[in-house]
């Protein structure tokens, strides 16, 4: 019997290649440069599965050029690509990676948490510039990270990674979600609720762990740096598009912030002008990026996507009302 055919479009890893190569004819995007919206559409005519990007989307506009697709599956948790009612309207399962990720993406904002305080870009520039005349008492003085009261926007998976290595550091957490953790989850990451305002009129360090949905786009506007403190640093790994940009490089600029540190941003791979300062960090979207924890992803969407070709349920399926209509 013929394998079905799944476009992915990017080599993936070898293991993620293994589980897909052994259900699948798979066609593999291998340029360096990415796959151009057209290549895509003409790639997936025929394709009955997509492994994607979080640069893909997968829209209106990608299912009508795919009309034998039946799943699409999302190398990341983050699915603001995917327009979940298209897929489900066209019968297309679509997938994501959760779980495997949390741990290592909140050791990357602890990274850009502590780059920021302790101004390591800064240092790290000095230090390779040949112009540093060595110690100094007020050198490149920060702010201190351990004892400070740490605020976290998005208390699911990531925001409770991040919770936990803060008691190494000492410090007290506060957290804010739309829903409210049960008491015992709060006991056990040592994590008291606050209302928003609450949080960012209290947090030293604001760490924004939130998904990106229409309620969280834009969320920290103009009214809400005015609310954080001015030695306050913002560290966002989660979507760039719940930070208004214009609004943070104007807190930036009056000072309502001390700084920021930013792995994500609102208009990816652009990254807004005002943004490249020294009190601020940037990263390119590399929270996840570790060998280990890509490679998961990646097989996770591969097992998604071989699991749903061979009748079984995708194990993290987005849209399950599709499955009914098999
Ligand atoms: C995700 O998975 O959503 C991240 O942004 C990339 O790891």
């Amino acid at each position: 019997m013929a394998k079905p055919k799944v476009l992915a479009t990017r080599p993936l890893f070898p293991a993620a290649q293994q589980i897909l190569n052994a259900t699948c004819e798979v066609d593999y995007w291998t340029q360096p440069e990415r796959i151009s919206k057209e290549e895509l559409f003409r790639r997936i005519q025929d394709k009955e599965g997509l492994v994607c990007l979080l640069t893909e989307r997968v829209d209106e506009e990608l299912l009508r050029a795919a009309p034998k697709l039946r799943i699409a599956a999302n190398v990341a948790v983050g699915f603001d690509n995917i327009t979940l009612p298209d897929c489900t309207k066209r019968g297309v399962a679509a997938t994501h990676t959760p779980g495997v990720l949390d741990e290592t993406t909140a050791d990357f904002a602890w990274t850009l948490l502590m780059a920021v305080a302790r101004r390591l870009g800064e240092g790290e520039q000095l230090a390779r510039s040949g112009n540093w005349k060595g110690w100094d008492l007020d050198q490149l003085v920060g702010a201190d990270v351990w004892g400070k009261t740490l605020g976290l926007v998005g208390f699911g998976r990531i925001g409770r990674a991040v919770a936990r290595r803060a008691s190494g550091f000492q410090m007290k957490v506060v957290y804010h979600d739309a829903v409210r953790a049960a008491l015992d989850v709060e006991k056990g990451f040592r994590a008291e609720f606050r209302d928003l305002d609450a949080l960012l009129a209290q947090a030293d360090f604001v760490s924004v762990h939130v998904p990106l949905l229409a309620e969280t786009r834009g969320l920290f506007d103009v009214a809400k740096f005015a609310r954080m403190k001015p030695t306050a640093f913002l560290i966002n790994t989660s979507r760039g598009p719940v930070v208004d940009e214009a609004a943070l490089v104007h807190a930036l600029e009056t000072k309502k912030i001390a700084g920021a540190a930013l792995d994500v941003y609102e208009n990816e791979p652009v990254i807004h002008a005002g943004l490249k300062r020294p009190n601020v960090v940037l990263a390119p979207h590399i929270a996840s990026a570790s060998l280990e924890t890509r490679t998961k992803m990646a097989c996770m969407a591969a097992q998604n996507v071989v699991a749903f070709l061979k009748g079984e349920r995708p194990p993290n399926i987005l849209n399950p009302e599709v499955l009914k209509a098999r």
